[in-house]
């Protein structure tokens, strides 16, 4: 067989890969009717399957050289990927921290796959990465940050919040050395993957000083104060403070602008997570709390919390871009025509974080907020804090013990029931309502108390979720009480 022969061949099997319009369609269409049943259905689909035994049903369609019809990948993807376990889509869903995934956002994805621009060098992809630096200016915005600042889009907040970490120990010329006497200040609520990131950047061995939180879990500023003198006068070196705008379990936003004052005074970087938090800045009423968020070096924001997108987008921005582009610029010789046309004022994603080929996730974030305007987006929040606030009350109503009164839309309560151990009570309560399934809520520890949350912030969560969890959880405790 001559080569031109087999390249032939090769060529015919491979242009499988590229459906024309007339195999496109119907595939297009399989999908396109899934997910219009999908939203359909999503009003009396379970918050939470508990049985997970159909997930087990993938394993049983292995992977194949021949191609499989899409009616019956479809059928095996409900079955098997869509029932079992939480359903983060639906409004019900009230746990952990959620935002339930916008449907136009999905439609950016869409054009962002087809069309498959490259997102993380300007050169390559100037129209991608200018959306990207759209979204992120308008974010650096809603922060208060000035001229000058950068960001990147990443994969969620883990990621960012490790960006923002690097950046710091970069910035303040952390060496290994250092590590053993570097002193990194945050409270107690600070979400572990602050800890993962730390880890993840090599300060594992930095000393990590928890500074006392008040009654509303807030970070106590004048402690921060008096621990960085302490540990100075030991000989250490403090470097970074990171603050919360709204931590995950309780929704605590710490006193932003006096940490951001004594860090300054101290020549410390502050860096703030607001991955969950942040996009509340949007709302009159939550703006005046998250005042100090200008004053950060470094700060995180969920698109994929706040701003309801699907998995898959978080922000870091960093008030200085230089100093986030020193701990990510590096070159290839195999790239030496980009480097050429790139200076720092017009600098690309992959300067600017550790991946250098990425999904081009601006547009799912600048397509919805362009298609919608920004004014659903600020409603929503709104309406999640007040939802939040109702749901305080009635529970206070039905006989609930509440925990510190929201600052956002996270709250949390426990039943104390008589001559009982209310740990356990509380563990049986979550499991009767995650058995049941219509809502699924999370719980959490505080101060050793086995306490329920709930978490206000899936678009579709209105005020009929919040009279069913109510209504739920009246049925359950009646039922645990016998
Ligand atoms: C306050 C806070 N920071 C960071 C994270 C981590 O974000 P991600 O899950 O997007 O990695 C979370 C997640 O819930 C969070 O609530």
């Amino acid at each position: 067989m001559t080569m031109i022969k087999r390249i032939r061949e090769l060529e015919a099997m491979s242009r499988r890969l590229e459906p024309g319009r007339e195999a496109r369609g119907p595939v297009r269409d399989a999908v396109m009717g899934y997910a219009e049943r999908f939203l359909d259905r999503l009003p009396e689909l379970k918050a939470y399957e508990a049985d997970k035994e159909a997930a087990k049903e993938l394993r049983k369609s292995p992977i194949g050289e021949q191609g499989t019809v899409v009616s019956e990948l479809l059928a095996l993807f409900d079955e098997a990927v869509v029932v079992p376990g939480v359903n983060p889509a639906a409004g019900r869903f009230l746990a952990y921290i959620p935002g339930g995934g916008i449907y136009f956002a999905s439609l950016g994805d869409y054009l962002a796959a087809v069309t498959n621009r490259y997102a993380g060098v300007r050169f390559a992809g100037p129209g991608a990465v200018e959306m990207e630096d759209i979204c992120l200016d308008w974010m650096a915005e809603l922060v208060g940050y000035p001229e000058g600042s950068g960001g990147n889009l990443a994969s969620g907040g883990s990621i960012a919040n490790l960006v923002g970490i690097v950046t710091a120990r970069d910035a303040h010329g952390l060496e290994a050395r250092d590590f053993e006497r570097a002193v990194v200040y945050l409270s107690e609520q600070a979400h572990h993957c602050i800890h993962k990131a730390l880890g993840v950047a090599g300060l594992g061995e930095c000393f990590q000083h928890y500074i006392g939180m008040d009654e509303r879990y807030r970070m106590i500023p004048v402690e921060l104060e008096r621990a960085i003198a302490e540990d100075r006068a030991k000989g250490l070196i403090p470097w970074l403070v990171i603050a919360s705008a709204g931590t995950t379990d309780v929704g605590a936003i710490d006193p932003l602008a006096e940490i951001g004052r004594v860090a300054k005074a101290e020549g410390l970087w502050y860096h703030i997570d607001a991955a969950y938090g942040g996009f509340f800045a949007l709302v009159d009423e939550s703006r005046p709390k998250l005042a100090g968020m200008e004053l950060s070096d470094s700060i995180v924001l969920d698109p994929h919390k706040g701003l309801f997108l699907p998995y898959g987008t978080g922000a870091v921005l960093v008030k200085d871009v230089r100093a986030l582009h020193r701990s990510h610029y590096y070159q290839a010789a195999y790239m030496q025509d980009i480097v050429a046309e790139e200076s720092l004022a017009a600098s690309s994603p992959a300067d600017l974080s550790p991946e250098l080929t990425k999904h081009f996730r601006g547009l799912r974030l600048w397509l919805p907020l362009k298609l919608h305007g920004v004014e659903p987006f600020r409603a929503c929040l709104e309406e999640k804090l007040l939802l939040t606030r109702y749901f305080y009350e009635e529970v206070q109503e039905l006989g609930f013990e509440v925990g510190p009164e929201p600052e956002l839309s996270v709250a949390t309560y426990r039943w104390v029931p008589e001559g009982r151990d209310a740990n356990e009570f509380n563990r049986a309560l979550v499991e009767e309502i995650h058995r049941d399934g219509r809502v699924f809520v999370s719980s959490t520890m505080l101060d050793g108390k086995f306490v329920l949350r709930l978490a206000a912030l899936t678009f579709r969560t209105h005020l009929d979720t919040i009279d069913l969890l109510l209504e739920i959880l009246k049925e359950k405790v009646d039922r645990l009480n016998g």
